[in-house]
């Protein structure tokens, strides 16, 4: 099984970009946290990260044909981009979204996903934890949806 892992914008400064909310580790740390935690599940992870939304749709096209599930943190763009949501759409891959915070205990422009309602589940405000979540949704609906094909 392949999981392609997107982070969005202003993911890359984790560590030093409000830690407050986002704590102190880093984009690397987080890398190699899910590749530990994917290690263990026996599945197979790649990493994208972007500060442009036009190279988030290229990833996720490029899933298409290549990866069973995506995990995405889509940051601001979760709440601006019509087209990440169709980029989702577009390829029908099972995608999870996630998020270190909970947006919706933030800025009331937090509240609104535009990708929410492609993905089939989204997980908020646990920290880098989130994503090994995630990893675990997928490979429990993959494997779900194989048994039934
Ligand atoms: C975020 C929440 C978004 O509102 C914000 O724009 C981010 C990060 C999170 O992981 O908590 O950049 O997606």
């Amino acid at each position: 099984m392949k999981i392609l892992v997107i982070n969005g914008p202003n993911l890359n400064m984790l560590g030093i970009r409000e830690p407050e909310i986002y704590g102190r580790a880093t984009y690397s740390d987080l890398v190699e946290l899910i590749s530990a935690e994917a290690e263990r599940l026996g599945i197979e992870v790649s990493f994208f990260q972007s500060n442009h939304e036009g190279a988030i749709v290229d990833a996720i096209q490029g899933a298409y044909g290549t990866a069973d599930g995506i995990v995405i943190n889509p940051a601001a763009y979760t709440h601006t981009s019509v087209a990440l949501l169709d980029a989702v759409k577009a390829v029908g891959i099972p995608t999870v979204e996630v998020h270190i915070s909970d947006p919706d205990l933030r800025e009331g422009f937090r509240k609104q996903s535009f990708i929410r309602s492609a993905c089939i589940k989204t997980v908020k405000g646990k920290g880098f934890d989130g994503y090994l979540e995630a990893l675990r949704m997928l490979i429990e609906y993959i494997s779900n949806n194989e048994e039934r094909l």
